[in-house]
């Protein structure tokens, strides 16, 4: 394999004949054409595997795997390939959570230093992105991932995460969302009344008290599929999101998270996290709350633009709770 000016850690090729650099990373390698991404790998027992998926869904997901420093968990690109968040490293996984492919002994999971696996996944994200293609817009907003290599979309797949601190539109926290900042209201939200709550603080208590209209604030979403923080109190993170299309992973979490459904519907196939195997089908319908389970993988589909709020704990202790059986992976027993 041919280096070129990539950072250190990354191992690319030279573009070949459609414009597309190859990637690898451990026994892992990556090739895009104009319809598709192939994935290789060597089995445990050395034999070559393969894998394909569309060029738009493994943009999509590579998307959120790398604007979300790996999330909580599984990231599933689909039911064979995705990474496992370590938080200090990274697992990259081929069938090793497919019942059929774990059973046949054709998977490889390899172990990467995060800094190793980001700065590959990045390099290949921004190569393989094309100038007319927003991985994190809705499909009808947006032009096709497919085709030769075209130009770049540098600016889009390098948003900054909007985490608020405290609040959103508290003093020195993310700011509330308008047509002046760059976000106007979507079309799917054009019935969403924009005024904001009228605040009276007792003097001296102004940057304590506070409220916002959060329906007007994801009106005025850009992205879909891609949870803000809007409220942090302590690891309680309140990530609010607007939905269009589908999820575009399969997430498995480490620790429960929860679900308020604030408009619309979103459908959710649910699947036993380490096969696939599937579990339930759940509707969600405005007002519905539920909860994930850590034990699922979870994927939703929402026919109309919606406005979903997930609850995580992001304490770092869960995950090993869980794991000692000291904190349960369901939301409550019965
Ligand atoms: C999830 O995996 O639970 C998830 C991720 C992104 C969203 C919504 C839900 O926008
Ligand atoms: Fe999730």
């Amino acid at each position: 394999m041919t280096i070129t000016t990539e950072p250190a850690q990354v191992r690319a090729t030279a573009p070949h004949a459609l414009g597309y650099k190859d990637f690898s990373l451990g026994a892992f390698s990556f090739h895009r054409d104009e319809y598709f991404a192939h994935v290789r790998w060597t089995t445990r027992d050395g034999r070559p595997m393969s894998h394909t998926l569309d060029a738009g869904d493994f943009l999509r997901a590579l998307m959120r795997d790398v604007a979300w420093g790996f999330f909580y968990g599984w990231v599933n690109f689909d039911d064979v390939i995705g990474t496992v968040n370590h938080y200090q490293s990274v697992d990259l996984y081929a069938g090793s959570f497919n019942g059929t492919m774990k059973e046949a002994g054709i998977d490889r999971l390899e172990n990467f230093p995060t800094d190793q696996i980001r700065a590959t996944f990045e390099a290949m994200l921004d190569d393989w992105t094309n100038a007319g293609f927003d991985p994190f817009a809705a499909p009808q907003e947006t032009g096709s991932a497919h085709g030769r290599k075209n130009g770049s979309n540098t600016a889009k797949i390098t948003r900054a995460r909007e985490l608020a601190k405290r609040c959103v539109g508290l003093k020195d926290d993310l700011n509330l969302r308008s047509d002046e900042r760059g976000a106007p209201v979507n079309r799917a939200f054009a019935d969403v009344p924009q005024a904001q709550p009228e605040l009276h603080p007792e003097p001296g208590f102004e940057n304590e008290v506070h409220a916002f209209n959060l329906f007007g604030f994801l009106s005025r979403s850009q992205v879909t599929w891609n949870p803000s923080f809007t409220s942090v109190v302590k690891y309680s993170f309140m990530c609010p999101t607007t939905e269009e299309h589908k999820l575009p992973i399969i997430h498995g979490n480490d620790r429960v998270e929860w679900f308020f459904q604030m408009s619309d519907e979103i459908v959710w196939n649910c699947a036993d996290k380490n096969t696939g195997k599937p579990m339930a089908r759940v509707l969600m319908k405005a007002g519905d709350m539920a909860a994930m389970p850590a034990y699922c993988r979870h994927q939703g589909f929402s026919p109309k633009r919606s406005m979903l709020l997930v609850w995580e704990n992001g304490s770092p202790k869960i995950p090993e709770l869980i794991r000692q059986g000291k904190a349960p992976d369901v939301a409550v027993s019965f």
